[in-house]
């Protein structure tokens, strides 16, 4: 078949023939036109949280992960004291990332099958005042569980606490309101729920917190505080910018706006998710999370349980029809994910439970 395979994966994702054909320019760094779509890139992103006068974005080279890093190292002081909350495999990532970089970090596992809690949060920031900053992840995107952003934000805005949000895979699908969620820094990324290319992240950092933040990080790459400062006197990326990224990016934030922005997004997913949910259910796959803490960006659902089941094979066969799986994160149990995401809607993901019907009659899997 000549034709790209959809990816149901939660970045890189299935573009459209728009978001690709905008990566056939070449960009100068220094150009004005560059430095141009750079601003209003920045500009439509800060408004898609509301954030305009209060907040600003600072975009940063590389995976999601450099950007995490970044808003750590720039955000926390070198004697902060990070908690994080953690239901899943990016909350561990968080965690390992910010001891890696010297800040003490204290880790509250919970089971990955539930959204982490705010009342917890309460009690532990009341036990131990020497807590600097939550670091907080979204959608945990290794289970697909939905954490409730408003609620801990509310209590880190009581505490007097800082909050460090990963919307790596949440951000412009889920509802965030920079006005009622406060935060120090939230963090996404170009290849998400945006429908770019991988290949950039961003940070949206509260200006007061921002301006606090010199010297902090004691990485030259990561500094954030520094990078914001660049852009504003001369408008440029402090070192060499993924150029055809930020094209790519500018242009899906514009069909993003034309589609109707996050509401439109959000119903998008939603009906992926449903149609995608129902249709595996009615040949017996299970989703591994119950349906009210369930994001609609990507659903792991258990193995059929069928000892001629294997997840390379029914890959492999998935792939053969057209469709790109993601394998399961968990270690407990054999699992499998889905995700809900990128230039795809419900045509799409009825195909999708196709060609997982048809591989699971040609695997003769029974659940
Ligand atoms: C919640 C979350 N955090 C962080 C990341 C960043 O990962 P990467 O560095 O691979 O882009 C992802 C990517 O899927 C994610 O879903």
């Amino acid at each position: 078949m000549d034709r790209d395979a959809i990816l149901l994966t939660p970045g890189p994702l299935t573009t459209t023939l728009r978001t690709k054909l905008a990566m056939l320019r070449d960009w100068g760094s220094w150009d004005a036109d560059f430095n141009a779509l750079t601003a209003e890139l920045r500009r439509q992103l800060l408004a898609i949280v509301h954030g305009e006068g209060t907040h600003v974005v600072v975009p940063l080279q590389g995976s999601g992960t450099f950007s995490v890093e970044a808003a750590v190292a720039t955000v926390v002081p070198r004697d902060g004291h990070v908690l994080v909350l953690d239901n899943g495999a990016y909350c561990k990532r968080f965690g390992k990332l910010a001891t890696l970089m010297g800040r003490r970090t204290t880790i509250h596992a919970r089971a990955e099958d539930e959204p982490v809690s705010a009342e917890e949060l309460d009690a532990m920031l009341r036990a131990d005042p020497s807590i600097t900053h939550v670091g907080f992840i979204h959608c945990e995107t290794g289970t697909g569980v939905l954490n409730p952003l408003k609620a801990i934000a509310d209590v880190c805005a009581r505490h007097g606490k800082g909050l460090i949000v990963d919307a790596m895979s949440s951000f412009g699908a889920l509802p965030i309101d920079a006005r009622e969620v406060r935060f120090d820094a939230l963090v996404a990324a170009s290849g998400k729920c945006l429908e770019g290319v991988p290949g950039m992240g961003f940070v949206i950092l509260r200006k007061e917190v921002l301006a606090r933040c010199e010297g902090h990080s004691h990485s030259l790459a990561m500094d954030l505080y520094d990078q914001h400062a660049y852009m504003e006197k001369t408008g440029q990326w402090r070192f060499t910018p993924p150029t055809h990224v930020v094209a790519a990016l500018a242009e899906a934030v514009g069909q993003f706006v034309e589609e109707g922005g996050q509401p439109a997004r959000l119903a998008r997913y939603r009906d992926n998710c449903e149609t995608l949910v129902s249709g595996l259910r009615e040949l017996g796959l299970k989703p591994f999370l119950k349906p009210e803490i369930q994001a609609p960006i990507i659903v792991t659902f258990h193995a059929p349980n069928d000892p001629k089941y294997e997840f390379k094979t029914f890959y492999a066969a998935a792939k053969r029809r057209g469709f790109i799986l993601y394998p399961g994160k968990l270690t407990q149990v054999e699992t499998f994910r889905v995700g809900c995401i990128g230039a795809i809607g419900r045509n799409e993901m009825q195909q999708a439970v196709n060609a997982v019907g048809e591989t699971m009659r040609e695997m003769g899997l029974s659940t």
